[in-house]
């Protein structure tokens, strides 16, 4: 087991009815002010917003409000975002909804203090010294940024989709209520699911032998996320199952499953965000179109975790080669991603690039990544083009 830090500061209020408690963490984390932020509709329609803003009335906090953050959220609503903040004297950032709009808040919140453009951060040309405190109310169990350091927006004018990660944006709270996901269309449930194994599988697929408890964890975790996701595509209206999915986004992304590890993989999401940025796809369908062609190209690199991974994880007898465990655990994953409806090819994601479009989304992804990334197996370019070509052509 390798050091590490394990610093997860968020104050998760988990449950029934929580929404309602919104207005007294606003204050407990001393906001006068809010800016409510949120999607396309959903919030709205479901009354959410609404019972948000009671809540914060209650508390005798004043508010603003944002909507019309989109999935792969744009620069252009981050700058919207920090102006009307700014006017408005806002200093407390409730992003109400999904990894998105949570993701804009944070943006907004560094861009708030920046002196500089918001986007510097995103190109690794800056560095944040401050970030608005910010809290969620989450709607869909996906992306963890309930709990992550992670903030991920689209420049929408180049198409390109990039992260900046710091400790400052850990929301200060996350307010989840499985009932709030119950409106989420399946395949955006799906899709969540799909993250969520991601956010562990990134960070189980490396080459640190001795992790038996975060091992423990992360595996748990992923048979819970698998076990869970098929009752929901049947039972959408399940508590239970989705208060297990919603507990694994944060748990999963949160640092937990990789304590010991030697940083993670995170080729596969490297891979989606060129996906994001150029073609508009859902997030967790994108990690699961090119997860198969990556896992192919990788676990003879990586094959005791593979093995592993295929025993534990996905129930595969341990008959055979260490080689055919390991490709049975990757058949095995991809019939779990084709039973909740995730593509497991491009083709699948409804995509068709080009030869030059994988080419640039090669370019960008390796440029994005300081030339390389991957633990499993470390990826150069013509490596990343290799997987986006076998995804293409499956
Ligand atoms: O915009 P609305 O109308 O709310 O609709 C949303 C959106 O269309 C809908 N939705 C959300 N909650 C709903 C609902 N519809 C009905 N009922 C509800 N309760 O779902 C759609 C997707 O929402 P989005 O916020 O985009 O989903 P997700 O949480 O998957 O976030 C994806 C974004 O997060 C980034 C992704 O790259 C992507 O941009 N990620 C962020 C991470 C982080 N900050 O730590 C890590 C991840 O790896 C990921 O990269
Ligand atoms: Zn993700």
């Amino acid at each position: 087991m390798k050091n590490f830090v394990y610093y997860a500061p968020t104050e998760v209020h988990f449950g029934r009815g929580t929404e309602n408690e919104t207005g007294k963490l606003v204050k407990k984390y001393g906001g006068t002010k809010v800016l409510i932020h949120y999607g396309g509709g959903s919030a709205v329609r479901s009354g959410l917003i609404s019972r948000v803003k009671k809540s914060l009335e209650e508390s005798g906090i004043a508010y603003c409000e944002l909507g019309g953050v989109v999935p792969n959220p744009h620069l252009s609503k981050v700058r919207e975002g920090i102006e009307l903040c700014k006017k408005e004297g806002v200093d407390f950032l409730l992003a109400v909804g999904g990894g998105s709009v949570a993701d804009s808040c944070k943006a907004i919140g560094y861009g708030m203090l920046l002196d500089g453009d918001v986007w510097e951060l995103y190109e690794h040309t800056k560095t944040a010294d401050a970030c608005m405190p910010v809290g969620m109310v989450l709607t869909i169990a996906a992306a963890g940024s309930e709990m992550s350091n992670s903030s991920v927006i689209t420049n929408e004018k180049t198409g390109s989709k990039r992260s900046y990660n710091s400790n400052l944006a850990r929301p200060k709270f996350a307010v989840c209520n499985p009932e709030l996901t119950m409106t989420l269309p399946a395949y955006q449930t799906a899709s969540g699911c799909a993250d969520i194994l991601m956010h562990t599988e990134e960070r189980y697929f490396t080459q640190v032998p001795n992790m038996e408890l975060t091992d423990e964890i992360a595996e748990g975790l992923m048979r819970t996320v698998i076990r869970n996701a098929k009752i929901l595509m049947k039972e959408p209206e399940n508590y239970d199952a989705r208060a297990e999915v919603m507990w694994a986004s944060s748990l999963s992304h949160n640092g937990l499953t990789g304590c010991g590890n030697d940083g993670g993989d995170f080729a596969c999401h490297g891979l989606e965000h060129e996906l994001g940025g150029m073609f508009d796809v859902a997030h967790g369908a994108g990690l699961a179109a090119v997860w198969g062609s990556w896992a192919r190209y990788v676990y003879q690199n990586c094959l005791p975790r593979f093995k592993k991974f295929a025993v534990n994880v996905c129930g595969v007898k341990e008959e055979g080669t260490d080689e055919e465990i390991a490709v049975k655990g990757i058949e095995a994953m991809e019939d779990f991603y084709r039973s909740i409806g995730m593509p497991t090819s491009l083709h699948e994601l409804g995509i068709a690039p080009t030869e030059a479009q994988l080419r640039e989304m090669a370019k960008r992804c390796a440029k994005a990544a300081g030339g390389k990334k991957g633990s499993a197996k470390v990826l150069y370019e013509a490596d990343m083009l290799e997987i986006y070509k076998m995804a293409n052509s499956r």
